[in-house]
């Protein structure tokens, strides 16, 4: 007997009695793994044309999480953890720094490498002498002039202790109508506050934070050759969650690294990609903290057809969640979501969170240009399996493909439609599914995955599903 699978265009939610009067009732509040929640269920796919630090900024400032891809150097995987765990931080435990005898062009210069309208100036020994800020060089020609002669110097300067609040920070920085508070302690610099960070926290209530208040981000890992190495780096940048990245997930390898891992360090480690309940306990034996589901549904794969393996997208986290419940362990559903109907399905059925590729590849954060092509403008999604991706990794690693032939693709290289800012993708898809849990009757996501009912149907329900008989104008 061959079962039968399902997918998201099969099934539908069945409207049942709702007792929601606005978006304000429901809660998308969900586990992420083990041990980090999240406001909103979105992971931005580590896919190298959808996730880098300007991509997991915003979706962690959104509530969700960005996992950085795994295709750069160790050094500029790191660099961009660390951008992200910069961005919104409130107390930045090690700002830039200059000397006082260095030159207006050196400040200049570290300014415009770190992307900072401000350094702090240390003597020899550490101590805070001043601090050297934009608007202290904005009419300043002479470049060879030293920061001492430019610098607002100590005495002038507003000081905080390193265990103050962002209130009582806050609070300083409007009095003194400044945007710069370094942090003393003994005389030596142990941090510094500024005010874009303090308005930015307001501006993001449901932002996914540290504790402290820091945002959240994850990072992929391989399964071979330097992913110690790699994984060391990234905890050591402060990366939040490790994601173990292998297409067949369900294999000794992937255990494997997964036990290693745990064993190593003290962080979340989400592993996968599965289709199976045997896959699922099988990775959250070896230690996993999350499990990611999905093989061969995503919009760039071709596994499927390369393979002949998968399970459909839906059948697939139908099977694992009861595995995953069981055991306490959240499910992340990656791969083949298209709108937010699908991520309501996709939660409806057990996963968590959802893991987003070809939705966000069109974003203005998603790493690459945006093109005009055929008049529309549009943005590259790759598969991560894809033959241009390969070329791109041997390219980073110096190496020639000598024969081309021995690589079989399991990915396309593709476009898709140019959709503006993250955030208002974002809002769009989360909007859908507090509509989509009240449908359900469900306040919570623990709520709709027990009161959903799934109701099967054919092509012709499909087709009454999209609009029909009318010429659509936009
Ligand atoms: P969506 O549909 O959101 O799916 O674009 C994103 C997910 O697709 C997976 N992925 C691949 N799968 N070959 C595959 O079979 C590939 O080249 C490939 N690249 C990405 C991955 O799980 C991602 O999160």
């Amino acid at each position: 007997m061959i079962p039968e699978a399902l997918t998201f265009d099969d099934v539908l939610l069945v409207p049942q009695r709702s007792s929601v009067v606005s978006r304000k009732d429901v809660e998308t509040r969900t586990q992420l793994s083990r041990n980090i929640t999240l406001n909103i269920p979105l992971v931005s796919a580590n896919m190298d044309t959808v996730t880098e630090s300007a991509m997991a900024i915003i979706m962690a400032r959104e509530g969700g999480i960005g996992i950085i891809h795994r295709f750069l150097s160790i050094k500029d995987q790191v660099r961009e953890v660390q951008l992200v765990k910069r961005a919104d931080n409130i107390v930045i435990d090690t700002p830039f720094t200059i000397g006082p005898y260095m030159s207006l062009a050196d400040a200049k210069e570290a300014m415009h490498q770190h992307n900072v309208s401000g350094l702090l100036v240390l003597d020899d020994e550490g101590a805070l002498v001043g601090i050297i800020t934009r608007r202290d060089i904005v009419f300043e020609e002479d470049n060879n002039k030293l920061i001492r002669d430019i610098m607002t110097p100590k005495e002038r300067l507003v000081t905080a202790g390193r265990d103050i609040s962002p209130e009582e920070a806050r609070k300083i920085l409007a009095k003194h109508r400044i945007e710069k508070l370094p942090l003393v302690y003994e005389n030596k610099l142990c941090g510094l506050i500024t005010a874009q960070d303090i308005v930015k926290r307001l501006e993001h209530p449901k932002a996914s934070r540290d504790k402290r208040g820091r945002l959240l981000v994850g990072a992929a890992v391989g399964v071979k050759e330097d992913f110690i190495e790699r994984a060391e780096m990234l905890v050591k940048a402060g990366c939040d969650v490790l994601v173990v990245d292998i297409a067949h997930g369900h294999s000794d390898l992937a255990i494997n690294t997964v036990r290693e891992l745990k064993k190593k360090f003290s962080i979340d480690i989400i592993a996968g990609n599965v289709a199976t309940a045997e896959g699922t306990s099988d990775l959250i034996e070896a230690g996993a903290d999350a499990v990611k589901v999905g093989v061969g549904g995503g919009s760039i794969c071709i596994t499927r057809i390369v393979t002949g393996s998968g399970v459909p997208q839906l059948q697939a986290i139908l099977d694992c969640a009861p595995v995953a419940k069981r055991a306490g362990i959240p499910l992340i559903a990656d791969g083949g979501i298209r709108n937010s109907g699908d991520m309501t399905k996709a939660i409806a059925a057990g996963a968590s969170t959802v893991m987003l590729g070809n939705v966000l590849a069109g974003t203005d954060e998603s790493p690459g240009i945006t093109i005009i092509r055929n008049g529309i403008k549009q943005k590259v999604c790759r598969g991560m399996a894809s033959f241009g991706a390969h070329l791109g990794r041997k390219e980073r690693e110096g190496q020639k493909d000598d024969n081309p032939n021995d690589y079989v693709a399991e990915g396309v290289e593709a476009m898709v439609p140019y959709r503006g800012k993250v955030s208002e993708v974002i809002q769009q898809l989360v909007g859908g599914l507090w509509s989509g849990m009240s449908y359900c009757g469900a306040r919570t996501v623990l709520e709709i995955q027990q009161n959903a009912r799934f109701t099967k149907m054919t092509q012709s329900g499909l087709r009454e599903s999209h609009p029909h008989d009318v010429n659509v104008v936009k």
